[in-house]
């Protein structure tokens, strides 16, 4: 697939929280950093260029977290793109905490949720979070207490909406007690369907699922497997078919692929004019279905 018209508008469009147009294929910016998501990337020029040609590529979706770096994702979209673009979202996290490369531990102390989304303002040098999402719900603290918090930072309008991390229907419904749950981001791809049932009451709810690590195949994606024939039948490279696949899974799906590099981002947002026929999409549904049960 050639990235000479690559389009992120091909993806189509969500409406988060009802109001907030994007198209739907993101960018992930977690990428933009060191090893183990630490400290800076090791080519910042190529971060930014990276960074820069969203716009140009019609992504106005980005997903990033004051984890990722720490600070260092938000800092390098804010020096790329500051003054924002009309129509650019962009969606931070709090709520995950980093000692180290690779050291992820959750904190849903409302106080220090609420240090977050003030860290996260002034990162990203605006005056209101588009979307907002909770890293991860903490088990040391009662969730009613991280939600209730959430819901605080919409009243006082420091976001506008708020979403979820790696959780279940159970806390979805939980949460929507609080606050309206605009977005639902879990790890999801056609090898992952661990969250096939969260997916489904996205769907049936509107709520925006964004999957990361979306480009994953496993195996599936070998010389010889069912993507690379797929990826031969449409001109494409098997992470495209992947993504494709992705994207005609759910309405409500948003994908974010997450690169470092401009080639690769372009290549990625080519998925978005690739067009899956029903039958090659539920023949590659069929697989990966295979391949999770198992490795599950
Ligand atoms: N909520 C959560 O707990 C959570 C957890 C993890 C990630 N996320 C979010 O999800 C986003 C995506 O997840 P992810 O980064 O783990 O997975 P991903 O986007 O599926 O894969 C990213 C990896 O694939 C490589 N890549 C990307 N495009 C490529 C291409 N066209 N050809 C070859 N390699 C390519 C990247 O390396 P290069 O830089 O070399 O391209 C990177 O190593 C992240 O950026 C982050 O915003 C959320």
């Amino acid at each position: 697939m050639t990235h000479s018209s690559a389009n992120a508008a091909n993806a189509g469009t969500f409406m988060i929280g009802g109001d907030l147009a994007i198209h739907r294929l993101g960018f992930g910016a977690m990428r933009i950093t060191g090893p183990g998501i630490w400290g800076p990337p090791a080519d910042h020029d190529e971060a930014i260029r990276t960074l820069r040609r969203l716009p140009e590529l019609g992504v106005n979706f980005i997903d990033t977290a004051d984890a990722y770096g720490p600070d260092v994702s938000e800092w390098l979209i804010r020096e790329a793109l500051h003054p924002y673009p009309k129509g650019l979202m962009i969606a931070t996290k709090g709520g995950l905490t980093r000692s180290g490369p690779d050291i992820w531990k959750p904190v849903g102390r409302p106080e220090y949720l609420l240090q977050q989304v003030h860290k996260s303002l002034r990162n990203l040098g605006v005056e209101q979070i588009d979307l907002w999402q909770l890293h991860r719900i903490d088990p040391k603290v009662p969730a009613d207490e991280q939600f209730d918090a959430v819901r605080s930072f919409i009243d006082q309008k420091l976001i506008r909406h708020a979403g979820l991390s790696e959780v279940s229907v159970e806390d979805i419904k939980a949460a929507s007690k609080f606050f309206d749950v605009a977005t639902v981001q879990n790890r999801y791809n056609l090898v992952d369907r661990t969250s096939e049932d969260v997916l489904d009451y996205c769907t049936a709810h509107n709520i925006g699922f964004i999957p990361w690590f979306p480009l994953a195949a496993g195996d599936l994606a070998k010389p010889g497997s069912i993507l690379d024939t797929m990826a031969g039948k449409y001109g494409a490279h098997p992470s495209q078919i992947a993504l494709a696949w992705v994207l005609k899974r759910s309405p409500v799906m948003l994908p974010i692929p997450g690169t470092s590099k401009v080639a690769h981002l372009e290549q990625n947002v080519a998925a978005a004019s690739i067009v899956l026929s029903d039958e090659d999409f539920a023949a590659l549904d069929s697989e990966g279905r295979k391949a999770f049960q198992s490795t599950s």
